[in-house]
């Protein structure tokens, strides 16, 4: 008998180490029912898989994206209805948000990565980066806090990202903009604790989606460069966007509603 349970064991170990947890869970319990979320740069990568995954938990999702190409993928997706937004402009953000209810969720998810040290950034890197990854959630939070305010509760996640806490090579506009994501999701958070709007930054390591194979394929061998992307985590490999998708629902989800302020790395080890 306990030979088996330690075969089983072993099996179950086995399973695991070839990458069987990386498949997307498929259980539901529903932690988001009757909640209303959105979120931007929802068309893919690490914005679709928590769309997805907040619909998979019953909440009513409005997956958002600059490229209505890519939101067609939504198409007979339960629970999620689509929009297109460009976080760059705010009449649009306004105006999408003034004709919406109030949503109890807001993941602003959208962000750029800019490549290279300081002495080749640009002003106009400098800026893109910064209306991208940080005046945009600016933008939508103040569009959205409002209507959160006055149904005296809200959850909002902030996209950071591990470069945002720790300093890596050749990242310093995204680095920078990032660790602006994590002051800003701070100081949001302190001033509205009391009024029942939480805000969160998450934090990722370095994640398989569409812009890093992009980012990867720049370089003269993309397959070394793929290797220097999983050397980087100590964990040995590089994260899939359906395994961020959990942390943000924790934190959309009243499972999270002492947490307010925090930065949350999921790093696969780099910030041990
Ligand atoms: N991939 C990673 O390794 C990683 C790690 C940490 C943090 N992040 C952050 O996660 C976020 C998403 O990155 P990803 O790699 O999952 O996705 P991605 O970069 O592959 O996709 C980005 C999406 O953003 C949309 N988008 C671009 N400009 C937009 C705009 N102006 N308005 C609205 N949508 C716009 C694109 O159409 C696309 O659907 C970014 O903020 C990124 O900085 C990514």
């Amino acid at each position: 008998m306990l030979l088996i349970v330690q075969v089983r064991g072993l099996l179950v170990k086995k399973r695991r180490m070839a990458g069987l947890l990386l498949e997307k869970p498929k259980e539901s319990n529903m932690r988001l029912e009757g909640k209303t979320a959105l979120v931007t740069a929802a068309g893919q990568g690490i914005g679709k898989a928590s769309a997805l995954a907040m619909a998979a938990e019953g909440a009513q999702v409005w997956a958002t994206d600059v490229n209505p190409a890519l939101l067609a993928s939504y198409d007979g997706v339960a629970h999620v209805r689509t929009a297109v937004l460009d976080v760059l402009d705010k009449q649009a953000i306004d105006a999408l948000m003034n004709d919406l209810p109030a949503l109890d969720v807001l993941f602003n998810c959208a962000g750029f990565v800019h490549a290279g040290p300081v002495l080749q950034a640009t002003d106009a890197e400098w800026d893109f980066a910064f209306h991208l990854n940080v005046r945009a959630q600016f933008w939508m939070i103040r569009a959205v806090l409002p209507k959160m305010l006055a149904n005296q509760g809200g959850s909002i996640i902030n996209m950071a990202s591990v470069c945002g806490f720790k300093g890596l090579p050749n990242r310093f506009l995204y680095g920078a903009s990032k660790a602006a994501v994590i002051g800003l999701t701070k100081s949001v958070a302190a001033d509205y604790v009391a009024q029942g709007v939480r805000c969160n930054a998450v934090c990722p390591g370095t994640v398989d989606t569409p812009s890093l194979q992009e980012r990867i394929n720049v370089f003269d061998d993309p397959v070394e460069a793929r290797k220097g992307f999983v050397a980087r985590q100590p964990i040995g490999r590089l994260a899939q966007a359906h395994e961020i998708a959990p942390l943000v629902v924790f934190l959309a989800s009243d499972e999270s509603a002492f947490v307010t302020g925090q930065a949350y790395h999921i790093d696969g080890g780099i910030t041990i």
